[in-house]
């Protein structure tokens, strides 16, 4: 995983956001038997060089094969697994919001780090709540929000009716739909990573953790600046599992003092 001091130096290609966004979205719209993003319906004629280009590339993908192989619904699993490895950020018992989570491998990585199955009777028993605005089949141990867009008060409202006053992690894999134009796909993703932010910064317990996508761009320091203060530790990371030529990255706080949060922000719609 590289560790990002100065990402704008990076290449920025929003190429494999757009194919992943369409075929993530293909993938739920066929139903149960073609949800996972790693089995595309082979048996369909590609009808453009790039579903090709597409194919070719999920074929040889290492993390496509492995996805497959450990039964994740999608290759992004393995960025999570790879933070949370680093990090050391969930435990049996933690409380999990997973925001943008369809088709579901983050939310399956979290019901299996926070012990929500109480599959290890002898550690506590933690909750993954999942929301995204797309259908997500459902997860053994997870609290399923899908057709439900976090943005909006209403459905942070339930999510908040599925957790006690605090929660222990907050999880933005939220992305729109890339449109491959640099500035406005930024912006756009820059408001999902604030609405999960905002959230956070409400209802995350003293020590909470914190993990939100970005495309990098123009407000990631500003964001960086912003979060800084209120975690002990604070990282921008690229995991290894995330394509080199996306410019996908993870703003990652670790151990976050609600205690510099003013009492009347501690409460969502402030
Ligand atoms: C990269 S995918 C998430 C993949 C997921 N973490 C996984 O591992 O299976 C991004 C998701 O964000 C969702 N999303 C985008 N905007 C959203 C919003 N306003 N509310 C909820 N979900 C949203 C999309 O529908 C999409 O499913």
């Amino acid at each position: 995983m590289t560790e990002l001091t100065d990402p704008m130096e990076r290449p920025i290609s929003l190429l494999s956001n757009t194919m992943y966004g369409a075929s993530l979205a293909w993938c739920v719209k066929s139903g149960p038997r073609f949800w996972h993003t790693s089995h595309r319906n082979f048996a369909r004629k590609p009808k453009s060089a790039s579903s090709v280009q597409w194919l070719a590339r999920q074929e040889k993908d290492p993390y496509v094969k492995s996805a497959r192989a450990e039964n994740y619904r999608a290759r992004s699993a393995y960025k999570l697994l790879e933070i949370d490895d680093r990090f050391k950020l969930m435990k049996p018992g933690h409380t999990v919001i997973d925001c943008g989570a369809a088709p579901g491998s983050w939310t399956q990585v979290a019901v299996d780090r926070v012990n929500a199955l109480h599959t290890n009777t002898s550690k506590l028993q933690g909750k993954a709540v999942a929301i995204d605005l797309l259908f997500i089949p459902p997860i053994d141990g997870a609290k399923i929000l899908d057709h439900s867009d976090f943005c909006e008060m209403e459905v942070q409202q339930r999510v908040l009716s599925h957790v006690g006053e605090t929660v222990d992690i907050v999880l933005s894999d939220m992305a729109p739909n890339a449109t491959g134009m640099h500035d406005m796909d930024h912006e756009k993703i820059v408001s999902l990573f604030e609405s999960a932010w905002k959230f956070a910064r409400h209802i995350l317990a003293e020590n909470g953790h914190f993990v939100g996508k970005l495309w990098d761009g123009y407000h990631l320091n500003r964001l960086r600046k912003e979060l800084h203060p209120l975690f002990r530790s604070l990282k921008v990371v690229k995991p290894d599992a995330s394509r080199k030529e996306s410019s996908e990255l993870f703003v990652m706080g670790k151990g976050f003092k609600r205690y510099l949060v003013q009492p009347h922000e501690k409460q969502t719609g402030q």
